[in-house]
């Protein structure tokens, strides 16, 4: 009998998409008494309480509105603030997912204070530490009793970092459940419909990581690609904030292009909707590689590595960086018809959260 909850810790947008099947087989089994423990991370209600709702999660039962800030203050707010909340009342086990700076701050408060972590989607290595989420994953394993991964390379990477075997598990990919879940109502939103564009007649464009948004000549460049690019198939791009505060500093810098679509961040379900329909995406997010190999939708990844090799190997992912060149070589093979196709993901299956929540209920009744 578990008597002590879990925290379930989640801070920023794709952490919530991860978040949410597991809650919801918790509270279908009952048995695992648990709390929902929001950072504040992010707090738009596009980047999060949209995602709270459409995804069906309850209410945080706790906030920690941390709000932004560079990185070493916006750990440290969490750092300082979660501990707290462990102070006041034990939790049995902390979960923590994915790679942000909430996911490091929290373990590393709770493993000081010797409570178990779990890592919900450990093992993943880009083999880049000037990408904040390979430290924050490198030392989130470091610190966890728990570790389950999403694909065959998070095991031998775990392994080969002398991580002990029985401490592993491989469970599949939890993206997948709410994908699973979600997509027969994400396909009812019509999103290309509303945006006035047809089935496949658009390619969608997503791009927030520091390295391709953060410095000036490389931005203006991928701006002037798809800007290209939309003259032969319309660019829809939903504008991530950090993107946009940084297309502000671009004072100079006009799109020369009708065809080329800025709009707001999407919520999950009209995320899904228009990768479905889309002809190809253009991204540098992790969870769109693994989305769009799931829907087998050509993915064009715009960075120089992945720590999601499988979407490359099996699914629909290439790597091209950001190099106007190498971006062009892969549309042109998406227009020309000849672009690889996704196969059979092992345990990609939607029943990731059933798997998890079953280890976890051994584990702690131990
Ligand atoms: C964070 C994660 C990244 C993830 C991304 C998904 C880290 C290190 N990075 O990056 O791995 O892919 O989330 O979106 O944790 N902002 C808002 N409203 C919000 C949140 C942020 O306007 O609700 C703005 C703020 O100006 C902030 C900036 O976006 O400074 C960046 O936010 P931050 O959480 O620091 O990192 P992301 O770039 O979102």
């Amino acid at each position: 009998m578990i008597t002590k909850p879990l925290y379930l810790v989640a801070g920023a947008r794709p952490n919530f998409i991860k978040l949410a099947p597991l809650v919801r087989q918790l509270q279908r089994q009952g048995d695992l008494p648990h709390r929902i423990v929001h950072t504040g991370q992010h707090y738009d209600y596009v980047m999060s309480g949209s995602f709270f709702s459409t995804l069906g999660i309850p209410e945080p039962d706790v906030n920690l509105d941390v709000g932004s800030g560079e990185q070493g203050v916006q750990t440290a707010r969490i750092l300082e603030r979660f501990e707290k909340l462990l102070l006041e009342a034990t939790p049995s086990a902390v979960v923590v997912f994915g790679d942000v700076n909430s996911t490091l701050a929290c373990s590393l408060a709770a493993s000081k204070l010797q409570i178990p972590v779990v890592h919900v989607e450990a093992g993943l290595r880009s083999f880049d530490r000037s990408m904040p989420e390979e430290i924050n994953r490198v030392v989130t394993d470091i610190l966890s009793d728990i570790l389950f991964a999403s694909e065959e390379s998070g095991v031998s990477n775990l392994s080969r970092e002398g991580i002990p075997a029985h401490k592993i598990y491989l469970v599949g990919n939890i993206m997948i459940d709410s994908l699973e879940d979600t997509l027969p109502s994400a396909l009812d939103r019509n999103t290309p419909t509303r945006l006035g564009l047809g089935s496949g007649d658009y390619a969608l464009l997503t791009m927030h990581r520091p390295s391709n948004v953060d410095h000036e000549e490389i931005l203006k460049c991928l701006m002037n690609v798809f800007a290209e690019i939309s003259l032969q198939l319309p660019v829809v791009f939903p504008v991530h904030p950090r993107t946009y505060q940084r297309l502000q500093e671009l004072s100079t810098y006009r799109v020369v292009s009708d065809h080329f679509h800025m709009i707001e961040p999407l919520d999950y379900l009209d995320s899904l909707c228009l990768q479905k329909h889309a002809r190809v995406v253009f991204t540098d997010s992790g969870g769109m590689q693994e989305e769009t190999t799931y829907l087998d939708i050509p993915c064009i990844t715009l960075r120089e590595n992945t720590e999601r090799p499988v979407t490359v190997e099996l699914g629909t992912s290439t790597l091209v960086g950001n190099d106007p060149e190498r971006i062009w070589q892969a549309f042109r093979q998406v227009l020309a018809g000849n672009y690889k196709h996704a196969g059979q993901i092992p345990l990609w299956d939607g029943r990731c959260a059933e798997r998890i929540a079953k280890i976890l209920g051994e584990a702690l009744a131990d």
